[in-house]
């Protein structure tokens, strides 16, 4: 959808007033050059509406503006905080470069009022549309059980953990291709939980607090405080920004039952997606609002958020946020009748996807065993159980721990 409207913009684009008599000149002068950097043969031509860049197995093609606007020079850009520095709008939206070369690995462009912008081939390639929409953002391993178990992830090791960078690093590694990653041998309370969760970012406050901690006691409206069963749901699905993580720390349970179930998000809708893309796309196109309601002493809270169930970069359609509760989606009210039809029954094919047995991964967390979920990605859920059960635990921001895992050179 986005690219269409992105085309059609372009399109508008060239329906604009006539050029002037020089820059006409631009339209049939193709100016091709040759050069040799790191091995790979470069060439340019210079068209009417964009700079034509090919540079290993990918045409590329600039926009005049947005070449100005990116401009690598000192004047322009601050190359140690990456922030610009040029007024994008002091820029003339018809400028074209007065030349253009290719040298030593750059292009180089002289723009009208005499300025030089340079750019390096492979940064024009790393940054060009063409290449971006091919690649992911965050390589992942989409997993059901079997593919879990079968890759045998481990665990880190608390006091390894605390201490270590290299085993902190190969935990967000895990976390980050998984959706899921584990801690072992943490002491049971909440403040090595914290403790836990600080090593790695910070904890977000929400109306359950930061740290919270909770018995099976109804002491809160959430049916997270009952002993009920839950069927597999992202958390917070009425915020507008649904939390990031999710960390779970089971610190006693006298009783029987409470298992986890796990099942990958991005698993199920990919299957969705090779076997009904009409239904995927839906899913990713109608806004659906979920909403918590709380109305108990001390405790009033009326909280919506809207969004598609299904997320995707409109570049390149790579998931990157599942919404998926069935206990707090709210009414639907703003999608017509026929498309709703449509829409409920691509939920039931999600669901039917989420809900095959060979998707659900059941874990038993017991005292020491702290899990991270990734909540834009992997749902959760849980038997029901008896006796007495205490969990703590809390959310990360997503934004905090993925600027962690940059820390350490991760791709995210
Ligand atoms: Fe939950």
């Amino acid at each position: 959808m986005f690219n269409r409207t992105l085309r059609a913009a372009v399109g508008h684009a060239r329906r604009l007033p006539a050029l002037s008599a020089t820059r006409l000149q631009w339209r049939h002068r193709v100016l091709q050059v040759r050069a040799c950097a790191d091995a790979r043969a470069a060439s340019l031509r210079v068209l009417d509406d964009c700079l034509e860049l090919k540079y290993g197995d990918t045409p590329m093609r600039f926009n005049y503006v947005w070449l100005r606007d990116h401009c690598r020079s000192a004047s322009s850009y601050n190359p140690a905080t990456n922030q610009r520095s040029l007024d994008t709008a002091e820029i003339d939206l018809r400028v074209r470069p007065e030349s253009s070369r290719i040298e030593e690995g750059h292009v180089v462009l002289t723009w009208p009022d005499g300025h030089v912008s340079k750019f390096s081939l492979d940064w024009l390639a790393a940054n060009s549309y063409e290449v971006k929409k091919q690649g992911v953002v965050q390589p992942r391993v989409l997993w059901n059980a079997g593919v879990y178990e079968g890759a045998n992830v481990p665990a880190a090791e608390w006091e390894k953990f605390m201490s270590c960078d290299a085993e902190l690093r190969q935990f967000l590694q895990n976390y980050l291709l998984y959706g899921i990653a584990f801690v072992d041998g943490v002491p049971a309370t909440v403040e090595a939980t914290e403790a836990v969760t600080q090593r790695i970012s910070l904890i977000r406050q929400t109306t359950y607090g930061g740290m919270w901690s909770f018995t099976s006691d109804f002491s809160r409206g959430d049916t997270a405080y009952s002993q009920l069963a839950l069927d597999h749901h992202t958390d917070t699905s009425y915020f507008q920004e649904p939390c990031g993580i999710q960390v779970f720390h089971c610190l006693k349970h006298e009783g029987t039952g409470g298992r986890t179930l796990l099942v990958d998000g991005f698993h199920a809708a990919e299957k969705l997606r090779q076997r009904s893309p009409r239904s995927f796309r839906l899913l990713t196109q109608v806004p659906i609002g979920h909403e918590y309601i709380e109305n108990t002493d001390g405790h009033q809270n009326h909280i919506t958020g809207i969004g598609p169930v299904l997320n995707v970069y409109p570049w390149n359609d790579e998931l990157y946020l599942i919404r998926y509760n069935n206990y707090d989606r709210s009414v639907i009210n703003t999608v017509p009748y026929d498309v709703i039809q449509r829409w409920y029954e691509a939920h039931r094919e999600l669901t039917t996807e989420l809900r095959r047995p060979e998707n659900e991964l059941w874990v038993k967390l017991n005292p020491g065993k702290v899990i991270f979920v990734d909540n834009w990605r992997v749902l959760h859920g849980r038997e029901s159980f008896t006796g007495l059960r205490q969990i703590c635990g809390c959310y990360l921001t997503r934004d905090d721990v993925l600027s962690r895992a940059r820390g350490f050179r991760l791709h995210v």
